[in-house]
């Protein structure tokens, strides 16, 4: 038995796209994430393909006769169920609870003059009932949620003009939960925007034959924006924190081999350093702009913006962790990750999805970006999508998910105990919600089942499963 330290925040995450629904109500405009389809034919084993968008695809996504189904148009209805689903939230003693905003339903096309009054009033009415439950509020100011016509029209992050609708954007949302809101976190997993370039940064992914050199060209303009909003912020409140946030990719050598470890530590500052240094350090790594350069990118960065960037770092280093992989000196056998696909781990577990279950590597990794940085953590993002078949709407017993929650939590107070500062911990996901990867609803992460299968049939009847009730006992008494 563990007792978590009581100084990290215990809580939940989702995001608008996932979860919200109702995406064309009260001026609300189409999102990058509303065009991601729902394949059956998936194969659950190669959702890295699936995840490509083709010109084809958004032809497909724009025909009001498509023969697919769009799940994140709908997600499980959060929208008008917010409420009840907050007080499930309350009830088991959550410290906070992280959400994104849809941009579009603040700036339904992005680059509008004024904000949406309409949309904005979802946004005050969600937060108020947050914090009515004395529930922390973690705001995503965009989990993958740009408008579409900013694609369209300007082709998405490459563009440098939506550094400044981006600003403008976030400068309504700071100004108007300034004495609400206190951690923000400007983007969803910023390395998406190199490794899966549509929900990371609106760029196609055949629309150029060096698509990952133009998505360093984007990223550059996302790492702008980003600092642009903490410059901004610090004028508005000196309460404010910002968080970067990365998907933590790690990954083991396979062997002593010195080539082994030294592809390791390249495949490291690839996946995880190049971000975090940008967003914590100020600048670009030397190795990071070298490997630009061999993308074919030469990124070329005024003495203005590397102040901006020098500036303006984050407070704490937030990130998701899901699963690690392994790098060998032949990489044949992969299985799916977070993102990317990752060398097989002879010592660990998979889900359905393979992706490999390791808690340890979460303080491994907790210690290292501690060493590096010597900022507090914030664990935004860590939780298991199974698939679980309810159909007389009871209690599931997710043992399984207990145990991954558990083992995980576990590590995150032997990291603490190692010295590392950590301020929090969000599971993904209190709620059953469409997936990101392959916008299914079977790959159910919840604490609490929602009844709603992959085409968004279901009566969206929330039930709480045994997950639920031992969250719970572990806001309420800190013991895992
Ligand atoms: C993270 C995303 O990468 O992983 C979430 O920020 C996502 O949006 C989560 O849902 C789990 O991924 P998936 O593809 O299983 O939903």
């Amino acid at each position: 038995m563990k007792k978590i330290d009581k100084t990290i925040m215990l809580g939940t995450s989702i995001s608008a796209n996932q979860a919200e629904g109702y995406w064309n109500i009260n001026g609300k405009g189409l999102s990058i994430a509303e065009m991601r389809r729902y394949n059956p034919s998936l194969n659950q084993k190669d959702i890295n393909t699936e995840r490509k968008m083709t010109e084809e695809k958004i032809k497909e996504a724009l025909d009001p006769n498509s023969k697919f189904y769009y799940p994140k148009k709908n997600g499980i209805d959060f929208f008008k169920h917010y409420k009840e689903d907050i007080k499930l939230l309350a009830e088991m003693n959550n410290d906070c609870f992280r959400t994104s905003i849809a941009w579009t339903r603040i700036f339904p096309n992005g680059d509008e003059v004024e904000p949406n009054e309409e949309g904005l009033k979802f946004y005050d009415d969600l937060i108020d009932e947050l914090l009515k439950h004395n529930i922390e509020p973690i705001i995503t100011i965009s989990h993958y949620e740009m408008p579409y016509y900013l694609v369209e029209k300007f082709g998405g992050w490459k563009n440098k003009v939506l550094v400044e609708f981006y600003v403008k954007y976030a400068k309504t949302l700071l100004e108007r939960y300034k004495n609400k809101v206190k951690y923000w976190i400007p983007f969803n997993e910023m390395n998406a925007a190199n490794y899966s370039v549509w929900a990371g940064a609106g760029l196609r992914d055949d629309e150029h034959e060096n698509i990952l050199g133009l998505s360093v060209q984007a990223l550059h303009n996302i790492f702008l924006a980003n600092a642009a909003i903490i410059k901004e912020g610090k004028t508005i409140s000196s309460n404010f924190k910002f968080g970067s946030m990365i998907a933590t990719l790690l990954s083991y050598p396979e062997d002593a081999n010195p080539l082994t470890i030294l592809k390791t530590d390249k495949d490291q500052q690839m996946k995880i350093y190049a971000y975090f240094d940008v967003l914590h350090r100020g600048e670009y790594p030397q190795y990071a702009l070298n490997l630009y350069k061999s993308f074919g990118m030469d990124l070329k960065i005024t003495a203005e913006e590397k102040t901006l960037l020098k500036e303006n770092t984050c407070d704490f280093i937030g990130f998701s962790y899901y699963m690690s992989g392994v790098i060998s000196l032949n990489d044949e056998i992969l299985t799916e990750g977070n993102l990317v696909k990752v060398g097989k781990n002879k010592h660990l577990k998979e889900n359905e999805w393979g992706w490999q279950i390791d808690p340890v590597g979460l303080r491994i990794l907790m210690n290292r970006l501690y060493d590096r940085y010597q900022k507090p953590l914030f664990i935004l993002e860590n939780g298991i999508g199974f698939k679980e078949k309810n159909p007389n709407l009871e209690m599931i017993n997710d043992d399984y998910r207990i145990e991954y929650l558990k083992s995980h939590l576990e590590q995150i107070q032997k990291a603490f105990e190692d010295g590392v500062e950590c301020i929090g911990y969000t599971m993904w996901s209190p709620f059953d919600i469409v997936s990101h990867g392959t916008s299914e609803m079977s790959k159910r992460y919840g604490l609490i089942y929602v009844d709603q299968d992959d085409f968004g049939q279901g009566t969206k009847k929330r039930i709480p499963k045994k997950s639920y009730y031992w969250f719970k006992k572990v806001c309420e008494t800190r013991e895992v």
